[in-house]
């Protein structure tokens, strides 16, 4: 009945070259086998001429040289607790290291790339890495931003420009995407994910993997892509980053696994471990993770490196007593590169000659290396132009990034539709601590992003309402985090003289991101007091909340006609939100992640289970005022539902949807299970119910009833962007196939289980109620 998990490895550049083994692995994980031999297909003629190339050259190592490919080096600003050293060159030079980390600009990468191709014994092309995460130059909104989208189309292009960009200067390879699962908004690094979903989360680690590489790594403005932080780091326990995890073998499949697994079957070259330990095991040398799952089940060819100094960190962790034991075991798990440890280098050579360590092990990890090296044809091509004109944040290159502000901020209120803003003759005071702050637009991990090149809220007002120069007030009021109230007073001033208050409040760049987990998450510092003034001025207030974190705004809530959530925008952050509030463009994101209402209620997410006693969707009395409200799962103290849940964002016009009609009243297990099986049509009409022009997300739910596990009371299983004029309708139609059909039983095995009954509804956002069902017979 069951079958495992299906692999198909499709997509360019080493997963085309790799198409042989991928073919292997197939007909591992049951795929029928053909007895006649088909002949090799072009991609697994390429895969052998790289495979006879890796040899050639892998016979002429040392091992020390060996050990070199296998070690990474941070140069230049570091991005993790300093281990630095001064003899970088000498390094290069000795064949001693084969990647660095941190290098920018054309003329410091060719540098290091002469040494090593002209100076090293066997001219082994250096590796450049760098954190390319939302943008190299041009910045994009962070990743939770861009995953508000719901556009795939669009970050893929987002990020085809950012290693286009990186490549330029010799950085063929982006720490990216990072497709952590997050639940727990305490946790810093939610900004640098794409929320709480695994099916929007794989969707979107497809399109990151598909813009950096391309449709070939060796065109030379791919970068490898990196996936990271394998797995499970972002459940680190009270949100604490680097903590623990602990969590079933079906948890970590279902949920935290299928970005993962989206980003391999999509070619990403490189995948990164991660820091924290899972179910005892550290992330950075856990076989079952790193060989069972990714390589065996996975058929990953790439390469793994380890996050930094995770490989020494072992020690910590208490599994090495030393460094060269943390060194033996990750690199016996399946690390194949040391970033930033320093152990690899000296100790492997040493490993091995002590006999602690089989060659045959550094072997396949120098593969793996070289392989990648090949196919982004560093050898051919080892430098880059250094004559190339200097960055400049154009016209086409701002067009994208505004592009993706605008589809990546959400209107999460808009009362007696204070918003769009009408074109002309409303004084405006725009009051706050990030109206006008560069740097945290552009950001966490936001590469080379320059804070000049920046268009803030308040630029763009100015620009927008030159000609009046009565319209703009402007006023900081308060700092990010600060309890002065000195500003107050003339932003209430300003306020009261003006039509309508934005004000621009949130968290500052610093306070989400990697080691930068917080236990407070309403508006930071006397902000929520600022807003309370503004708004006891009677004008009417709309709130724009920068954050790389859903904020908990119940309390500001009382205090805003309108509320925005901004994220962290980047390059053309005053520009999207100036179109998005005069209504030039719709607001069409919605939430990838649920906003508590208050921290207590953490971790929360919509696509929980019901439990035995289910508090249910709608809103119940807190506290409690009778037996069926009290017991039931929730808090005294709080509602049972989040502030605003996933999915959730307004346009400026309603759309409605008709009940899915489905193509079959029941699908047969069987069928379903074969590859390339049965799949169920859901077709539904959208029609723009408004007077302006408006997009939505169509999201498609589904609910599996009387299976053998207990599976989440909603999960995402389609989405589409749908642009509509006035009064305009729309047939959509979404497939449900294996995939999005099958769940794991308590065996963690995928499958599809007859009996069941699948409930679906479609509409915009996870409360959507045009419903439908189908059995599974
Ligand atoms: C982070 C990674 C990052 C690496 C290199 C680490 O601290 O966890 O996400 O890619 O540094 O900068």
């Amino acid at each position: 009945m069951r079958r495992g998990i299906r692999l198909t490895i499709k997509g360019g550049g080493l997963a085309l070259l790799l198409a042989s083994q991928a073919a292997q692995a197939q007909a591992r994980n049951g795929a029928k086998r053909t007895s006649a031999r088909p002949a090799p297909s072009n991609a697994q003629l390429a895969a052998s001429a790289l495979n006879r190339r890796v040899e050639a050259l892998l016979n002429q190592m040392t091992l020390e040289e060996k050990a070199g490919q296998l070690a990474q080096y941070s140069v230049g600003t570091p991005t993790g607790p300093g281990t630095g050293r001064s003899d970088y060159e000498t390094l290069v030079r000795t064949g001693a290291t084969g990647s660095l980390l941190n290098v920018v600009g054309a003329q410091e990468t060719n540098r290091y790339q002469r040494i090593a191709v002209e100076q090293s014994r066997l001219k082994i092309p250096l590796l450049f890495g760098f954190d390319v995460i939302h943008g190299y130059r041009t910045t994009m909104p962070i990743p939770l931003g861009m995953a508000a989208s719901f556009d795939p189309a669009l970050v893929e292009q987002a990020m085809r420009m950012a290693g286009a960009e990186a490549a330029a200067e010799g950085i063929r390879w982006a720490f990216s995407p990072m497709v952590d699962i997050a639940r727990d908004v305490r946790w810093g690094r939610v900004a640098e994910g794409s929320g709480e979903d695994p099916f929007l989360g794989a969707a979107m680690a497809r399109a990151y993997v598909r813009g950096y590489q391309g449709a070939s790594l060796a065109e030379p403005t791919s970068v490898a892509a990196s996936v990271k932080h394998f797995a499970g780091y972002g459940a680190a326990e009270g949100g604490r980053d680097y903590n623990t995890v602990d969590m079933s073998e079906v948890s970590l499949r279902q949920v935290y696994l299928p970005p993962f697994q989206a980003a391999i079957e999509e070619g990403s070259a490189t995948l990164m471990s991660a820091f924290h330990s899972l179910n005892g095991v550290p992330a950075t040398a856990h076989p079952h993770l790193l060989t069972d799952i990714l390589r065996k089940e996975w058929g990953f060819n790439g390469f793994v490196v380890s996050d930094w100094t995770a490989v020494a960190e072992l020690v910590n962790h208490g599994i090495a007593l030393d460094g060269p034991a943390a060194a033996n075991k990750a690199l016996s798990a399946g690390v194949d590169m040391d970033m930033e440890s320093h152990l690899y280098g000296p100790e492997v050579p040493r490993l091995v000659r002590a006999g602690k360590l089989r060659e045959t092990v550094v072997d396949e990890a120098v593969r793996r290396v070289l392989r990648v090296k090949f196919a982004l044809g560093l050898f051919e091509k080892p430098f880059v132009d250094e004559t190339a004109a200097a960055y400049v944040a154009t016209p086409e290159k701002r067009e994208l990034a505004r592009r993706m502000a605008e589809e990546s901020i959400v209107l999460l209120e808009n009362e007696g539709g204070v918003l769009p803003l009408p074109p002309s003759g409303r004084k405006i005071a725009l009051v706050g601590p990030l109206a006008d702050a560069p740097v945290d637009m552009l950001g966490v991990w936001s590469a080379m992003g320059d804070p000049r090149d920046v268009v803030t809220l308040r630029a763009a007002l100015e620009q927008r309402l030159k000609d009046d120069k009565e319209a703009l007030r402007y006023a900081k009021g308060t700092d990010v985090l600060s309890e002065d109230t000195s500003g107050f007073q003339e932003a209430v001033v300003a306020a009261a003289s003006s039509d309508v208050v934005i004000a621009a409040l949130g968290e500052d760049t610093s306070m989400s991101g990697e080691a930068s987990s917080r236990t407070r998450i309403d508006l930071p510092g006397n902000q929520r007091q600022l807003l309370a003034a503004l708004a006891a001025t009677g004008k009417p207030v709309i709130l724009i909340v920068f954050s790389g974190r859903p904020l908990a705004l119940t309390d500001a809530r009382p205090h805003a006609a309108a509320i925005v959530q901004a994220w962290q925008p980047g390059l053309e952050a005053g520009h999207a939100l100036t179109n998005l509030l005069w209504g030039e463009v719709d607001f069409s994101a919605r939430l990838p992640i649920s906003f508590p209402r208050s921290l207590g209620q953490v971790p929360l997410y919509y696509n929980h289970f019901n439990t035995g006693r289910p508090a249910g969707q709608t809103d119940l009395t807190h506290p409690p005022t009778s037996s069926a409200e009290k017991y039931v799962s929730r808090y005294l103290d709080e509602r049972n539902t989040p502030l605003y849940p996933f999915g959730h964002g307004l346009s400026y016009t309603p759309f409605d949807f008709s009940p899915p009609t489905l193509g079959a009243a029941s699908l047969q297990a069987r069928a379903v299970q074969k590859q390339g099986g049965e799949v169920m049509r859901v077709k539904t009409r959208v029609r723009n119910a408004g007077r302006v022009q408006g997009t939505v997300v169509a999201q498609l739910y589904l609910r599996i009833l009387g299976a053998s596990t207990a599976q989440p009371v909603r999960q995402l299983a389609g989405f589409q962007r749908v642009a509509l004029a006035p009064g305009e309708s729309r047939e959509l139609e979404f497939t449900l196939g294996f995939k999005e059909l099958s769940f794991l039983d308590a065996s963690a095995l995928r499958g599809v289980e007859p009996g069941t009954r699948y409930e679906l509804w479609v509409g915009d956002g996870s409360r959507a109620t045009p419903h439908a069902s189908f059995t599974m017979e």
